[in-house]
């Protein structure tokens, strides 16, 4: 099936043309966020849409319905995709807002207002493996022929919505400027009980037990893969080709394993330690 990608070039970067203009990316840049939003920010493939669904849940006290209703566009739409003004809600109370942003474009906006942000960060080796498939199964991306020639633009930056290491670091210096909270894909994995319960008391939320039950139940892999309010199924294979490759692909911890060799494992870790060195967020990947 022939390609759509029409690229969009901003700050530096490549994005999605069929979802990214000049005038919603400056829409994006001055919007004026309230105190109760709630922001997800991540780098692509890093557990955005279970993010959103986790929000959803904890504002309906793990009650399915909205999440089984209503697509994860709508509930917390991308704040610099052209279809944010038609989404975004304008009456008061708690509003979800996403966005895949870096931080110099972003954190400006946010530090004008008390909004809350959740920056979620997964090991970039899973990160560009669940990337890699995406550009598979995404027609608006530009076609790879093999792991191997991604991996190496990856690493160089040379992606759509560019490097991961400049957006990680970026977010990360924001930890005093904002009312931010990082977590990691991979402590969602281990212990997602635990992530929820944080979350909430980043939130504000307090949570009766039974609740934390039903929110857990309803953001596990199993029952967000077969929801079609969130497994992106809903969008044409045009743009979405769920024969290449499935949306809610694996969501585990460690696939880099099976895809790196050792030679590409070593040249990661070393580019990894050099890129990273002036970063002093605590590196548990194991990496
Ligand atoms: P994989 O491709 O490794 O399976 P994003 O939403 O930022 O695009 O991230 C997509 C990745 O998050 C995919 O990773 C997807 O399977 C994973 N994911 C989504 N929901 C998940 C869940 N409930 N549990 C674990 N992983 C999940």
């Amino acid at each position: 099936m022939d390609r759509m990608n029409v690229t969009e070039e901003f700050a530096g970067m490549q994005l999605p043309g069929h979802l990214h203009t000049p005038q919603s990316l400056q829409y994006a840049q001055e919007f004026p966020f309230r105190e109760e939003d709630v922001v997800i920010v991540t780098y692509p493939k890093s557990g955005t849409t279970w993010m959103q669904e986790i929000l959803t849940l904890i504002y309906s006290k793990g009650d399915p319905t909205i999440a089984t209703s209503v697509p994860n566009w709508v509930r917390a739409p991308w704040l610099e995709h052209i279809y944010f003004k038609d989404n975004i809600k304008d009456e008061e109370g708690p509003r979800f807002i996403t966005s895949h942003l870096p931080s110099d474009i972003l954190a400006p906006a946010l530090q004008k207002s008390k909004a809350k942000v959740i920056y979620i960060m997964r090991n970039p080796k899973d990160v560009a493996v669940s990337f890699y498939y995406f550009h598979k199964m995404a027609k608006f991306l530009p076609d790879v022929t093999s792991f191997p020639e991604f991996l190496k633009l990856f690493l160089e930056g040379q992606v759509y919505y560019g490097s991961w290491f400049d957006h990680v670091k970026g977010w990360y210096s924001q930890k005093n400027n904002l009312d931010i909270f990082y977590i990691r894909y991979e402590d969602m994995c281990k212990d997602l009980r635990r992530s929820i319960k944080k979350l909430c008391g980043f939130l504000g939320c307090p949570m009766y037990s039974g609740e934390v039950d039903k929110i857990e139940q309803n953001c596990k892999f199993d029952i967000m893969s077969k929801n079609i309010m969130v497994n992106y199924t809903l969008v044409p294979k045009e743009i979405l080709d769920h024969e290449q490759s499935k949306f809610m692909r694996k969501g585990v911890v460690g696939d880099w394993k099976n895809h790196l060799t050792d030679e590409q494992n070593e040249v990661f870790d070393k580019l990894y330690k050099e890129k990273m060195s002036n970063c002093d967020l605590e590196m548990v990947w194991n990496i």
